[in-house]
């Protein structure tokens, strides 16, 4: 019944992606990370049934998949908005303002770290060091990251995302 249920989860075309995924690996469990990033990116987050289904997949059980993808902050075990905002507020960043951009956002999107606006928009988290501390402060707005901030710059890359709300 589970079977059934889950061959129909996916598009034919992601269930092929799937399939192609791991015939890159010699390991299936090896396909295991990039395999729960096309389970995010088709259902918004890595869910129970996303995780179930990589389980049979790759032979490995629900519990250990959760216990390695909880160690990847860019994978998503809870529901999140559109739009992920992680500040990154380590040293460098921290110097140069993290904590004010933090508190503007937190004042612009009326929510706080780790919290999502009711409408599902925005997603803001806290991020340890993105590794770009040169152009800090700096924030990953979903695939990219936002360097040398100042908030009128974070006024404006929250008006153009909501403007592609719709896509
Ligand atoms: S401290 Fe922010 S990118 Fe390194």
């Amino acid at each position: 019944m589970i079977s059934n249920a889950h061959t129909t989860m996916f598009s034919k075309s992601t269930e092929k992606e799937f399939q192609e995924l791991i015939q890159k690996y010699p390991s299936k469990r090896s396909a295991l990370i990039p395999a729960l990033y096309i389970v995010q990116r088709e259902m918004g987050y890595v869910t129970a049934e996303g995780v179930e289904y990589v389980g049979k997949l790759l032979g490995m059980t629900p519990a250990q998949i959760t216990e390695v993808a909880s160690f990847y902050t860019m994978l998503f075990l809870r529901p999140v908005g559109k739009n992920v905002l992680w500040v990154c507020h380590n040293l460098s960043c921290s110097l140069c303002g993290a904590e004010e951009i933090i508190d503007h956002l937190q004042k612009k999107l009326g929510i706080t770290t780790g919290e999502t606006t009711p409408d599902g928009t925005f997603t803001l988290l806290r991020q340890e060091c993105l590794a770009s501390c040169d152009t800090a402060p700096v924030m990953q707005v979903n695939d990219d990251y936002e360097e040398n901030l100042t908030l009128k710059r974070i006024d404006e890359i929250l008006d153009k995302l909501r403007e592609n709300k719709e896509g």
